[in-house]
This record gives structure tokens, C-alpha cells and sequence, in this order.
């Protein structure tokens, strides 16, 4: 066998993996739907979410993906027993795939847009101001170049591979976005109209919790755990054989949990703040304005209000969103490139480019048609298509895969399994509680 790339350590694979969950999903969708709504009770339906589906679901992408070694294709494939097995095993593979490279298209236009506004706090500093403003206006030219530059970051990172690329990457970059992300708390928490932020993040008022809350949380948990597509499943493939899964996957789970929960203590008291100060925080309709406005209006609005100070505030803001969508997109990347490397006699870097290039293909198709294709391509992956598969790959490991090669993976790096409760609740759990749950919360989205 030619040695497989892997992960050098457990705090490798911890950064990669926390690095794929944490991105714009916690900074900017869990603290953005949270305040749209109704605070504090959307976050303790989400932890729950977290806890008990997305969490199960996390386990079972990195279970299969370590046994199998290998992209979510041949995993599922090889977990597959018979003819027919196989073949939808084939379907659900290049499903999530494709999803995986969908997601990272739009994906990549945000993030450029991130490292746009990144730009400008420099160009602003010197006093570019016709270039600051074509930084920060929405154009076709200025979202093309921006989307270029973070693909080609994207694609530079992985084409460098598991080691020496994703995971050297994920551990300088993760530390650097805590820091950051502390620090921004400290000084907007320090600000006035901070507290009536808090109060409303932190203060729950159970009578909000309804059927639609209940589904955005779910799909929040899902998009953050980077769940559906095979993400989690390849990282896992990159997992030595002497480590404990169910920690692992615990600890991704709960730092993630905890990065969206400490973002949401920058970004609503930052929304309070930005009221304080006299913009515009509501639109005309009442609803908090949460969606790009937010992040490219509201905040900058705020920063701008803060005098010079603002301006590195906006530095290390920008930066931070950055970094976690870089962490993100590589996690992306990885899935269609593992296959196209492993399965066709292309290298990684050759993979990497064709691939990245046909990305990039559909994200300037989505720019072009910008107003028909941004938010169907949005909704067509991360509402519908993430659960959906979330489901499949709880009935692959919970139905179709032998009970007890299933049972001997997770044993495996933890010797004294048994007696845990996940030994004994997880496995059931897997087969019966999670898809049921997940198709019931789906279905009453759709019918509703
Ligand atoms: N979880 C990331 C976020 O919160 C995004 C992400 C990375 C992702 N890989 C994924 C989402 C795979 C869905 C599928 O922003």
C-alpha cells in the first residue's frame, strides 16, 4: 500500500476540522439568526440541535471516512454489501460532491467579498477614497477579482495537501481568529447601547421557540458542523486508526458550539451599538436587518462611527471573517479533489486546478445571473440538500453497513468503549432517533 496522507497529530486534525466548522456560518448566520430570531431562545434550541443530531451525524461522516480511508464515493460504497447498495451508495456519493462543490461557489463570492472590505480599512487608512468606494460598492468586476483571489488561495492551500497545506494552515490561522475575535468583544462590549445586545442575546424568552425556529436552528447546526457532503467524512479519512472518534468528534462539536456562541456576544451587542450610534439597525417591515446589509451596511456604519479607531477595528473585523471562511473553503475544496485524486491517475495539484478552475467556472455562471442563481444555489444546498444527506449517511452507517465492523471501527483508539454511554446509545441512536428526527423537522419545513 503506498502510505495514505494523514493528519500529524490530534491537535492537527482538531484544528482542520474545527477550522472546516468554524467559518461565516458562526460569525455571521448563528449571531444573525439568533437576533432575527427572538435571541436568547434560538440559541438553546441550537445547542440542542447541536448536541443531539448534528453531533450524531458528525460521527457518523468521521467513522465511516476513517474505516474506509478514502473519499465519500468509494467509503460508501465500500460499507455497501450488495449490488443495489452500491449503487446508491455511487448516487449519494456524488451527490454530496457535487452539493460540496455548490456550496463552496457561493461560498467563495462572500468571502471575496470579505477580503474586499479587508482592503479597504488599508485603502481608507491612506486615503484611497475612489478606491475604498469601488471596494465597497457592489459590482460585477470587483466580485469576479475578489472571488478570483480567494479561489486561488483556496486552491494554493490545498494543493499543498492534508499536512502541509490544510492542516499547517488551519493551526496558524485558528489561533489568530480567537485572538482576534476576543479582542473585538472586549472593545465593542466596552461601547455604549452593548447591554441592550446582551440582554436580548442572553435573556430567553421561551414563548419565541415555533415550528420555523426550530428548522432554521437545525439547518444553522447542520451548515456549521460542515455536515452532509463529506466534509467531516474525508478529514476523518485522514484520522489515524489510535484515536478516540467520539472525543474527537465531541471536541470539534463543542468548540464550534462555543466559537457561534462567542461570536453571537460580538455581533449583537455590535448591532445594539450601530443603534446607538444612530444607524439604521431595522428595516421598514420591523425585522432586524440581518442578511449581507448586516455585515456590509450596519457594521461598517458602526466602524466608520468609531473615528481612527474604527478603522482597525474594521481591520481586525474583516480579517477575522477572512481567516474563517479560508479554513472553511479548503474543507470544501478537499472533497471533489480527494476523489478526483484518488480515483483518476491525476495528482493533487492536477486535481486541485481542473477542479478549482470549474468551481470557479460556476461561481462566475452564479455572478453573472447574480439576481435568478445566488439564493436558489443557497437554498438548493443548505436547506435542502445538507439534511437530505445528513439522512442518507445516518441510514448508510445505521442499516446498510455491517453491524460489527460499524461497532470494531469505533472501538478502535478507544479499548475501553463499552462502557461509555455513547457505546451503548449511539448506535440505535444512528438508526432510528436521528434520520426520523431529521426527515420530521425537514418535511414540516416544506409542507409549511
Ligand atoms: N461550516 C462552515 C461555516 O460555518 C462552512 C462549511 C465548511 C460547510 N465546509 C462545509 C458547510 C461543508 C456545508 C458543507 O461557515
Amino acid at each position: 500500500m503506498s502510505s495514505r496522507e494523514q493528519f500529524s497529530s490530534k491537535t492537527g486534525f482538531v484544528m482542520a476540522a474545527a477550522g472546516s466548522a468554524i467559518g461565516l456560518g458562526n460569525i455571521w448566520g448563528f449571531p444573525t439568526q439568533t437576533a432575527s430570531n427572538g435571541g436568547a431562545a434560538f440559541v438553546v434550541v441550537y445547542f440542542s440541535m447541536a448536541l443531539f443530531l448534528a453531533y450524531p451525524a458528525l460521527m457518523a461522516e468521521l467513522i465511516i471516512g476513517r474505516y474506509a480511508r478514502a473519499n465519500m464515493v468509494t467509503a460508501l460504497r465500500l460499507i455497501s454489501p450488495g449490488a443495489a447498495s452500491k449503487a446508491i451508495a455511487t448516487g449519494v456519493g456524488f451527490t454530496g460532491v457535487i452539493i460540496a462543490s455548490l456550496i463552496l461557489s457561493f461560498y467563495a463570492i462572500v468571502a471575496g467579498w470579505m477580503v474586499a472590505f479587508l482592503l479597504e480599512s488599508i485603502t481608507s487608512t491612506i486615503g484611497l477614497d475612489s478606491v475604498s468606494s469601488w471596494l465597497t460598492t457592489f459590482s460585477f468586476e470587483r466580485n469576479m477579482i475578489f472571488m478570483a483571489l480567494f479561489m486561488t488561495l483556496t486552491m494554493s492551500i490545498v494543493a499543498s495537501g492534508v499536512e502541509g497545506g490544510i492542516e499547517k494552515w488551519s493551526t496558524r490561522l485558528m489561533p489568530m481568529l480567537i485572538v482576534i475575535l476576543i479582542s473585538l468583544i472586549i472593545y465593542v462590549t466596552t461601547q455604549e447601547g452593548a447591554s441592550e445586545g446582551l440582554e436580548i442575546y442572553l435573556v430567553p424568552d421561551f414563548s419565541q421557540i415555533n415550528p420555523a425556529l426550530i428548522i432554521d436552528a437545525m439547518g444553522q447546526a447542520f451548515f456549521s458542523l460542515s455536515l452532509g457532503v463529506g466534509t467531516m467524512l474525508i478529514y476523518g479519512s485522514y484520522l489515524g486508526k489510535d484515536e478516540s472518534l467520539p472525543k474527537l468528534g465531541a471536541a470539534v462539536t463543542l468548540i464550534d458550539a462555543s466559537i457561534a456562541f462567542t461570536a453571537g456576544l460580538l455581533i449583537i451587542p455590535a448591532i445594539y451599538v450601530a443603534k446607538y450610534n444612530g444607524a439604521e439597525v431595522f428595516s421598514d417591515s420591523g425585522l432586524l436587518i440581518a442578511g449581507p446589509d448586516l455585515i456590509f451596511q450596519v457594521l461598517p456604519s458602526l466602524f466608520s462611527s468609531m473615528g481612527s479607531a474604527g478603522l482597525l477595528v474594521a481591520f481586525a473585523f474583516f480579517s477575522l471573517m477572512t481567516i474563517a471562511s479560508l479554513t472553511s473553503s479548503i474543507s470544501m475544496l478537499e472533497v471533489p479533489v480527494a476523489l478526483a485524486a484518488e480515483e483518476t491517475s491525476s495528482g493533487r495539484v492536477k486535481a486541485t486546478i481542473v477542479i478549482g478552475s470549474i468551481v470557479f467556472g460556476i461561481s462566475s455562471i452564479i455572478l453573472v445571473n447574480f439576481e435568478l442563481l445566488f439564493d436558489f444555489v443557497i437554498n438548493l444546498t443548505t436547506v435542502y440538500s445538507q439534511p437530505l444527506l445528513g439522512v442518507m449517511l445516518c441510514i448508510f452507517a445505521g442499516w446498510v453497513w455491517h453491524r460489527n465492523t460499524l461497532l470494531k471501527e469505533i472501538q478502535s483508539g478507544h479499548p475501553d468503549i463499552e462502557k461509555s454511554l455513547f457505546w451503548k446509545i449511539w448506535p440505535h441512536y444512528v438508526r432510528f432517533v436521528c434520520p426520523v428526527l431529521i426527515l420530521a423537522a425537514f418535511i414540516q419545513s416544506v409542507v409549511a
